[in-house]
Protein backbone atom coordinates (compact mmCIF):
# COMPACT_ATOMS: atom_id res chain seq x y z
CA UNK A 1 0.00 0.00 0.00
CA UNK A 2 0.97 3.76 -0.59
CA UNK A 3 3.76 5.37 1.90
CA UNK A 4 4.76 8.85 2.18
CA UNK A 5 7.40 10.19 4.46
CA UNK A 6 6.65 12.90 7.15
CA UNK A 7 8.58 15.30 9.32
CA UNK A 8 7.38 16.73 12.21
CA UNK A 9 9.98 20.24 12.38
CA UNK A 10 12.16 21.36 15.48
CA UNK A 11 9.38 23.84 16.46
CA UNK A 12 6.65 20.94 16.30
CA UNK A 13 9.10 19.02 18.62
CA UNK A 14 9.69 21.96 20.76
CA UNK A 15 6.31 22.87 21.58
CA UNK A 16 5.05 19.65 22.02
CA UNK A 17 3.23 18.98 18.92
CA UNK A 18 4.31 15.49 18.61
CA UNK A 19 1.16 13.58 19.93
CA UNK A 20 -0.98 15.94 18.80
CA UNK A 21 0.17 15.64 14.66
CA UNK A 22 0.53 11.79 15.10
CA UNK A 23 -3.07 11.57 16.55
CA UNK A 24 -4.40 13.04 13.40
CA UNK A 25 -2.78 11.03 11.33
CA UNK A 26 -4.06 7.81 13.43
CA UNK A 27 -7.08 9.44 13.75
CA UNK A 28 -7.65 9.54 10.16
CA UNK A 29 -6.88 5.79 9.70
CA UNK A 30 -3.49 5.67 8.00
CA UNK A 31 -0.59 3.57 10.10
CA UNK A 32 2.64 4.54 11.45
CA UNK A 33 5.22 2.14 9.95
CA UNK A 34 7.72 3.87 10.25
CA UNK A 35 9.11 6.37 13.32
CA UNK A 36 12.32 8.62 14.99
CA UNK A 37 13.87 11.00 16.43
CA UNK A 38 16.81 12.66 14.78
CA UNK A 39 19.05 15.40 15.39
CA UNK A 40 19.53 16.53 11.21
CA UNK A 41 23.47 17.11 9.90
CA UNK A 42 23.77 20.10 7.94
CA UNK A 43 24.52 18.11 4.63
CA UNK A 44 21.27 15.86 5.31
CA UNK A 45 19.16 18.50 5.78
CA UNK A 46 20.86 20.16 2.23
CA UNK A 47 20.20 16.83 0.83
CA UNK A 48 16.67 16.20 1.56
CA UNK A 49 15.78 19.73 0.79
CA UNK A 50 18.13 19.63 -2.32
CA UNK A 51 15.65 20.72 -4.70
CA UNK A 52 15.34 24.24 -2.78
CA UNK A 53 19.03 24.97 -3.03
CA UNK A 54 18.49 28.17 -5.78
CA UNK A 55 15.55 29.53 -3.41
CA UNK A 56 16.33 32.68 -1.31
CA UNK A 57 15.04 30.99 1.97
CA UNK A 58 17.12 27.79 1.47
CA UNK A 59 19.79 28.84 3.77
CA UNK A 60 17.15 29.59 6.62
CA UNK A 61 15.14 26.51 5.99
CA UNK A 62 18.23 24.14 6.70
CA UNK A 63 18.90 26.36 9.88
CA UNK A 64 15.70 25.45 10.79
CA UNK A 65 15.57 22.12 10.09
CA UNK A 66 18.72 21.52 11.93
CA UNK A 67 17.66 24.00 15.14
CA UNK A 68 16.86 20.96 17.17
CA UNK A 69 15.65 17.64 16.98
CA UNK A 70 12.83 16.41 14.16
CA UNK A 71 10.67 13.35 14.10
CA UNK A 72 10.49 11.19 11.19
CA UNK A 73 7.91 9.03 10.01
CA UNK A 74 6.79 6.83 7.20
CA UNK A 75 2.35 6.48 6.99
CA UNK A 76 1.46 3.81 4.96
CA UNK A 77 -2.37 4.10 3.41
CA UNK A 78 -4.94 4.28 0.44
CA UNK A 79 -3.54 7.65 -1.01
CA UNK A 80 -1.88 8.43 1.81
CA UNK A 81 0.68 11.00 -0.11
CA UNK A 82 -2.29 13.31 -0.99
CA UNK A 83 -4.55 13.12 1.76
CA UNK A 84 -1.26 13.48 4.24
CA UNK A 85 -1.02 16.96 2.24
CA UNK A 86 -4.61 17.77 3.07
CA UNK A 87 -4.16 17.06 6.49
CA UNK A 88 -0.96 19.01 6.44
CA UNK A 89 -2.01 22.19 4.73
CA UNK A 90 -0.72 24.56 2.63
CA UNK A 91 2.78 25.69 2.86
CA UNK A 92 1.95 29.28 4.21
CA UNK A 93 0.01 28.33 7.28
CA UNK A 94 -1.44 31.97 6.47
CA UNK A 95 -3.50 30.06 3.74
CA UNK A 96 -3.75 26.84 5.32
CA UNK A 97 -7.38 26.07 5.59
CA UNK A 98 -8.63 25.41 9.52
CA UNK A 99 -8.58 22.10 10.96
CA UNK A 100 -5.35 21.70 9.07
CA UNK A 101 -2.21 20.73 11.05
CA UNK A 102 -0.07 23.79 9.91
CA UNK A 103 -3.77 25.77 9.58
CA UNK A 104 -4.77 25.22 13.14
CA UNK A 105 -1.25 24.85 15.10
CA UNK A 106 1.52 27.64 12.83
CA UNK A 107 1.29 31.13 12.20
CA UNK A 108 4.79 31.59 9.66
CA UNK A 109 5.77 29.70 6.33
CA UNK A 110 9.38 29.36 8.08
CA UNK A 111 8.13 27.73 11.49
CA UNK A 112 5.42 25.30 9.47
CA UNK A 113 5.89 22.50 11.72
CA UNK A 114 5.63 20.06 9.71
CA UNK A 115 6.85 18.70 6.42
CA UNK A 116 5.21 15.64 4.15
CA UNK A 117 6.38 13.88 0.56
CA UNK A 118 4.49 15.67 -2.07
CA UNK A 119 4.18 13.16 -4.57
CA UNK A 120 4.44 9.21 -4.63
CA UNK A 121 8.29 9.28 -6.44
CA UNK A 122 9.44 12.04 -3.55
CA UNK A 123 8.02 9.42 -1.06
CA UNK A 124 10.08 6.99 -2.13
CA UNK A 125 12.91 8.85 -2.56
CA UNK A 126 12.41 10.44 0.96
CA UNK A 127 11.82 7.11 2.89
CA UNK A 128 15.38 6.04 1.30
CA UNK A 129 16.81 8.98 2.60
CA UNK A 130 15.12 9.03 5.81
CA UNK A 131 14.89 5.33 7.02
CA UNK A 132 18.08 3.55 5.00
CA UNK A 133 18.10 0.92 7.34
CA UNK A 134 14.26 -0.45 6.23
CA UNK A 135 11.23 -0.21 8.43
CA UNK A 136 9.34 -2.81 10.62
CA UNK A 137 6.89 -4.99 8.46
CA UNK A 138 3.83 -5.92 10.02
CA UNK A 139 -0.24 -5.55 9.22
CA UNK A 140 -2.30 -3.46 11.32
CA UNK A 141 -5.53 -5.65 12.42
CA UNK A 142 -7.61 -2.88 12.04
CA UNK A 143 -7.18 -3.13 8.19
CA UNK A 144 -10.92 -4.80 7.63
CA UNK A 145 -12.30 -1.57 9.89
CA UNK A 146 -10.65 1.17 7.67
CA UNK A 147 -11.19 -0.14 3.78
CA UNK A 148 -13.77 -1.97 2.42
P1 LIG B 1 7.98 23.57 -0.29
O1 LIG B 1 8.55 22.24 -0.65
O2 LIG B 1 7.67 24.54 -1.39
O3 LIG B 1 6.64 23.41 0.59
P2 LIG B 1 6.03 22.17 1.39
O4 LIG B 1 6.81 22.01 2.68
O5 LIG B 1 4.59 22.57 1.66
O6 LIG B 1 6.14 20.97 0.50
O7 LIG B 1 8.99 24.31 0.70
C1 LIG B 1 9.68 23.61 1.70
C2 LIG B 1 9.70 24.44 2.94
O8 LIG B 1 10.42 25.64 2.68
C3 LIG B 1 8.33 24.92 3.42
O9 LIG B 1 7.66 23.95 4.18
C4 LIG B 1 8.69 26.14 4.21
C5 LIG B 1 9.93 26.69 3.53
N1 LIG B 1 9.60 27.85 2.69
C6 LIG B 1 9.95 29.11 3.14
O10 LIG B 1 10.52 29.26 4.23
N2 LIG B 1 9.63 30.20 2.37
C7 LIG B 1 9.00 30.08 1.18
O11 LIG B 1 8.73 31.11 0.51
C8 LIG B 1 8.62 28.77 0.72
C9 LIG B 1 7.89 28.57 -0.58
C10 LIG B 1 8.95 27.68 1.51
Amino acid sequence: MEQTFVMIKPDGVQRGLVGEIIGRFEKKGFYLKGLKMVNVERSFAEKHYADLSAKPFFAGLVEYIISGPVVAMVWEGKSVVLTGRKIIGATNPADSAPGTIRGDLAIEIGRNVIHGSDSIEGARKEIALWFPEGIVEWQNSLHPWIYE
